[in-house]
Formats: structure tokens, sequence, C-alpha cells
């Protein structure tokens, strides 16, 4: 098991946005968290990394205790992350973004670098070796020297996951990859996710799009953060409660 939460519970003043949340994730797999607006799937990314920390219960990752660990130190333990606000550098090109991300995690000193060491050169090609290796398993190296702000919008998130994919983490988390792609879109990024499970990863994704089934092991799905199921795409695809809930009634 990579993650576990126990109980996991936060409160924002009287509101309760996460009830008793008990998640696994194994090994190579991919999680979906799933739920409408406001279910507390974004509040459940930031207790993990961090960013929040929980009023109640416990996370562990790879069998360690890592409840209200800040972020760096959860970054540094394997966890990379997207935003849902996909902060990119703009006027940096696609190859350049993930170059950078690469040097959030520096394997080289800053002596190294200002004397422009045998190591410093040797660390800087394996960054370039890894971002080119990465452009090609996200399907950008066609647009690696266009600069990240004339993207469209889905190469602009492909590229949030690449430069998360360049810290090289174990686990990944993905908040709402989906997010105002078209239905072209959708395709590749899905097809191009399952490309990073395939190289590794284990990867918990959380997204109110249900096109995301097509590319989980397995569902979790929470509403008002409270879980309502956890089963297989094709069970979710057929619970009553979760139709009820997700979708008023309307099966997909
Ligand atoms: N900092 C905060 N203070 C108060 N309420 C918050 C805060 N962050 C999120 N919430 C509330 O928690 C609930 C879950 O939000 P969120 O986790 O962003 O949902 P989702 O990502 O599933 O759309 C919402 O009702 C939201 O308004
Ligand atoms: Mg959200």
């Amino acid at each position: 098991m990579l993650l576990e939460t126990k109980n996991l519970t936060k409160r924002f003043g009287g509101l309760t946005v996460m009830n008793n949340i008990n998640l696994t994730l194994n090994k190579g797999e991919i999680l979906g968290l799933i739920g409408p607006n406001g279910a507390g799937k974004s509040t459940f990314f930031n207790l993990v990394t961090g960013v929040l920390s929980p009023t109640s219960g416990k996370i562990y990752y790879d069998g360690k205790d890592i409840t209200r660990l800040k972020p760096h130190r959860v970054a540094a333990l394997g966890i990379g992350r997207t935003f849902q606000l996909n902060p990119l550098f703009g006027e940096f090109t696609v190859f350049e973004n993930v170059v950078a991300a690469h040097h959030l995690h520096p394997h080289s000193s800053v002596i190294d670098v200002y004397f422009n060491t045998k190591k410093y050169r040797e660390n800087e090609k394996k960054v370039v070796e890894s971002t080119e290796h990465i452009l090609e398993l996200l399907g950008l190296s066609h647009v690696k020297d266009e600069l990240a702000k004339n993207l469209p919008h889905g190469y602009q998130k492909l590229l949030g996951v690449a430069r998360a994919v360049a810290t090289q983490p174990r686990l990944l988390l993905l908040d709402e990859p989906l997010g105002g792609m078209n239905p072209e879109e959708i395709i590749f990024s899905i097809e191009v996710i399952s490309k990073l499970q395939d190289s590794g990863m284990t990867v918990l994704i959380v997204e109110h799009n249900m096109q995301i089934l097509d590319l989980c092991d397995r569902v979790f799905v929470i509403s008002f953060g409270e879980k309502i199921f956890e089963g297989t795409p094709a069970e979710v695809r057929n619970d009553e409660t979760v139709i009820e809930t997700y979708f008023g009634g309307v099966a997909v």
C-alpha cells in the first residue's frame, strides 16, 4: 500500500468538509477520487500534500506517518502534484518549463553551479535527457519550443503534468486533469496518463468528469465530504446511490 488515510477529517469552523475518510491506494494503481463540485476533492488533495492540516485522522505514505508534514517535506518523499489552476511559466517554452521543474529537486549545489563543475554539467545533461523523455511520454515533443502561454488549453494541462513528473514522484496526484478540455483533448490525455502508469507511477486522480473512469483501476466516490461508494469503474456506473447523488438519476 502506498497511501492510506485513517478517519481523515477536516472542518472549517463548524463546516465539516471531509468526514472520516479511509482511503487506500495500492502501488502501481490509478485511483479516481471523484465527486461533484464542492465534494471535498481538492481538500483531500491539500491534506495529503500538507497544504492543509487535518482536524483529525492520519495519513500514511509508504508506511510512514506524514500527517501534518509541510508541503516541501511531502514533496521530498516522492509525492508529486499538479495544481487545479496550473501555474506555468508563460514566457518560457514548454522545454524550459520542464527543465525548470527538474530544478525544484536540485541535484547540484550552488558551488557546483557557480564553478560550472563536471558534476554540474553532467547533471544538466541528465536534466535535458529526462526532459526529452518526459515530453515524449506526454506527447508534447512537437510543441517543445512553443511558449507555454501560446499552447492550447489541453496542452497547457499536460505541461502541468509534465512538470509534476519532472520531480520524479513515486506517487502522482492530479487535480482535475481533464478540467476545461475538449473531447479530443480528453481522449488524448487519458491515453497519456495511462502511459505514466505503465512507466511505474502510482496515480491518484481527483476529477469530477466521469470520463476519467475509463482510466481508473478503482474509484472512490465522495459527496459532501462523505464516502458514498468505492469499487471498480463498472460497479460505479451501475450503483444506484452514485447515480442518484452524482447524476441526479441520469445514468451515464
Ligand atoms: N479554506 C476554506 N475555508 C472554508 N471552506 C472551505 C475552504 N476550502 C474549501 N472549503 C469548502 O469545502 C468544501 C469542499 O471544497 P473543495 O475541496 O474545494 O471541493 P471540490 O474540490 O470537490 O470541488 C466546499 O464547500 C468549500 O466551499
Ligand atoms: Mg476542486
